[in-house]
This record gives C-alpha cells, structure tokens and sequence, in this order.
C-alpha cells in the first residue's frame, strides 16, 4: 500500500511514520510528502529518511481550489492509496475531501468529537476535564467530523499545563498513527457511509 503524508510543521508524527515502517510495523511504502510550508521541517524528515519531499505552497496559487489541484494531481501521478494529515494546516474543500473519500485520514489532539479545532490543549484546562486524549479519524469537509477509527487517552493532572499536555499528547499520537495505518495497511479498517469498521465490525 502507498501512502502520502501532507504536514505543515514539524513533523514529528512523520517521524513515527517513518520509523514505524523501516522497523517493519507498517507493511506500507511511504511514496513521498507533501508541505505547503516551504521551510517546514518535516520536509527536511522526509529527505533524510530517502523519501520525496514536495512544496506546494497554497500562497502561489490563485485560489484554494488551484493549490488543491495540484495536490490531487501529484497524489494521483504518485498513485496513493491513502493520503495522511499529519499537521497539515490547511482546510480541504469537499472536492478534495470527497475525491479521496475512505483514503484520507488525520490525527486530531483531542478526544473528538469534544474539542473539534484549534487550542485544544487550553480548552481542556479552561474545562476542567480529568481526560484528554487524541483520535485519528476519516477525514470529510466538515472539520474534524469523519468518523473515528481510534483514540488515546490520558488522565489530567492538577499540575498540567498547555505544554505539558501537548508534549504528552505527542507521545501518544507517536504511538497510536503508525499502529492505526499498520491496520489500514493490512486492510483491516473500512469506511461505509460515515461509519468505520475494523476487521468487518463497526467502530
Ligand atoms: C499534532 O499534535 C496533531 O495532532 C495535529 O498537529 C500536530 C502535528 O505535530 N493535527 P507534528 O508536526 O507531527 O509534530
């Protein structure tokens, strides 16, 4: 199975990624990234590890449905079966979303569908919450909305803080997206309607 991993930043979950499938825990072909940040250092991950690593930035293109273009035309010249959002901070309209419907994921660092958006983190604590986690889902136009595959979970502790979470979110979303494209890798995960199935049950 081919994947693409589009991120804007740092990169980290890349990392995994990359690890994951040289240690043999993804039975998958990384077949290149794609940033629409120019200095992003996931690109920078992606050379290192051999991989091809594309620009394509949104602020070239006349309108969000040119710079979609040219992603869905390089996606499909690379010939992916599964496209993976991995801090990539761009929105993708329903075109793009429903041309790759079923075959396009992302990681989101909250307990979805609580926290849909940006600063989850801070709104975990202005809440209160004891429990914080991150989810990886199918991906649809409405935003953070496609079903869920599969969530980590942590415990709060009184002590936590925006960075604290985050670096512990972090470790979890290192361990849970490789494992979960593991199963996708190994055509165990389905999406029928908005429902995803794992090994033919719902999750
Ligand atoms: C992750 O926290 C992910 O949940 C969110 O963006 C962040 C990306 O981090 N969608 P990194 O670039 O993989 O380090």
């Amino acid at each position: 199975m081919r994947f693409a991993v589009l991120a804007s930043g740092n990169g980290s979950n890349l990392q995994a990624m990359i690890d994951a499938v040289q240690q043999g825990r993804i039975q998958a072909e990384l077949v290149g990234v794609i940033s629409n940040i120019p200095d992003a250092y996931a690109l920078q991950r992606a050379k290192d590890a051999g991989i091809r690593a594309l620009v394509v930035d949104h602020r070239q293109f006349a309108d969000r449905d040119a710079f979609e273009a040219e992603m869905i035309a390089v996606l499909l010249n690379w010939q992916v079966d599964v496209i993976v959002l991995a801090g990539f901070m761009r929105v993708l309209t329903a075109n793009f979303v429903n041309r790759f419907s079923g075959q396009l994921i992302n990681i989101h660092p909250s307990l979805l569908p609580a926290y849909k958006g940006l600063n989850t983190h801070q709104r975990v604590l202005n809440t209160g919450d004891r429990f914080h986690g991150c989810t990886v889902h199918f991906v649809t136009a409405e935003l953070d909305s496609g079903a869920a595959i599969a969530q980590s979970v942590l415990q709060v502790c009184p002590q936590d803080n925006v960075q604290s979470l985050k670096a512990k979110i972090h470790v979890l979303e290192h361990e849970l997206y490789p494992r979960i494209m593991g199963w996708i890798a190994a055509g165990r995960v389905a999406l029928l309607g908005n429902q995803a199935y794992l090994d033919g049950q719902p999750l």
